[in-house]
């Protein structure tokens, strides 16, 4: 193997570009030439491609975002476009390739393995960690710390007017921000998309630890499938006991920011692992951690399982907010 080329796809995370930089740099160190192709499938379809070298990686380590750029490509979906990708691919020699990307991303990269046989690994980056066979996922850990920031200011002036606060974080199908910032910032109740809560017990909750001297109350939800579930939750708890909750949805700011350390080393580790990987012939396959360990799994595994959020999590942050 000479050339392999690196993309990132779907939602940016902090460290995406730490996790660049240790693949051009480990290819570099192995004598191999190295392509960035930007904006994910897209700049794959459309052949925008170019060699990256050594001085190219200078100073993005610190930076969030991805100097690759990224995006979700609807074009992808069709055989037709993924054909016209592997052929830019081989025109310019490229013989391998590493995704930097989420579940859809691997679906995507396991339909080139499949369809054309590309040697193709991937690295999980989101925000979102909820990719099966990975204790965590670059950028999650940044975003937990970015939400949890917001969290503890929204305390402050909660504690000062003494009011109810339902703070939305992302997690389209996912509810680990959720689950980490809710256990981490002390909130009252959890919303996720897998373990659901009813309103109910929630005004059961808030009601009880009133009459304990409370008098401010945090809840975490997950946007679920759209942004602005919070304001549903605000709704039904006015509706249910006429409580007034103050919204405040994180949004697209916790997919910014400079990454964590936690995030530039586990970046900098699955980059330099996913060259490996493919000096080794090995092909179809997730690079991620458990424990202190990096572990290989089939893209297909990886995409059908899931990963749901932490049970434990959830019943501890209830217990300890009592
Ligand atoms: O990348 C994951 C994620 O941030 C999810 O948490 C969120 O639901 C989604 O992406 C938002 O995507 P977009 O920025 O395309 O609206």
């Amino acid at each position: 193997m000479k050339k392999i080329a690196v993309f990132t796809s779907g939602g940016d995370a902090p460290g995406m570009n730490a996790a660049i930089r240790a693949v051009v740099r480990s290819a570099i160190a192995n004598q191999l030439e190295v392509y960035g192709i930007y904006s994910g499938y897209t700049g794959m379809i459309e052949g925008h491609i170019s060699q990256l070298n050594l001085r190219d990686m200078a100073n993005i380590i610190q930076r969030g975002g991805t100097i690759l750029k990224t995006g979700r490509s609807q074009d992808f979906l069709k055989p037709e476009f993924r054909k016209k990708a592997v052929d830019n691919l081989k025109n310019l020699g490229i013989e391998g390739v590493v995704c930097i990307g989420g579940d859809g991303s691997f679906r995507g990269a396991h339909q080139l393995y499949l369809e054309h046989k590309l040697p193709i690994v991937g690295i999980p980056g989101t925000i979102d960690n909820d990719i099966w066979g990975t204790d965590n996922t670059i950028g999650f850990d940044t975003a937990v710390n970015t939400a949890l920031d917001s969290i503890d200011k929204i305390r402050d002036t909660a504690a000062s007017h003494d009011r109810l606060f339902i703070v939305e974080v992302m997690g389209r199908n996912s509810g680990m921000i959720a689950s980490y910032v809710g256990l981490a910032g002390g909130a009252e109740e959890i919303f996720t998309p897998d373990f659901p809560i009813t309103v109910d017990k929630v005004v059961e909750k808030i009601k009880s630890a009133q009459q304990k001297g409370k008098t401010s109350s945090i809840l975490i939800t997950a946007e679920g499938q759209k942004p602005g579930r919070a304001y549903d939750l605000a709704e039904q708890l006015r509706k249910k006991s006429n409580m007034d909750a103050k919204v405040c949805i994180l949004g697209h700011t916790q997919r910014g920011g400079s990454p964590t350390a936690a995030d530039r080393i586990l970046a900098s580790r699955l980059g330099a692992a996913a060259v490996d990987m493919l000096l080794q012939g090995k092909t179809d396959i997730m690079i991620g951690t458990q424990g202190a360990n990096l572990v290989f799994l089939p893209f297909e595994e990886a995409v059908n399982k899931t990963k749901n959020s932490p049970k434990d999590y959830l019943n501890l942050a209830s217990v300890l907010s009592n």
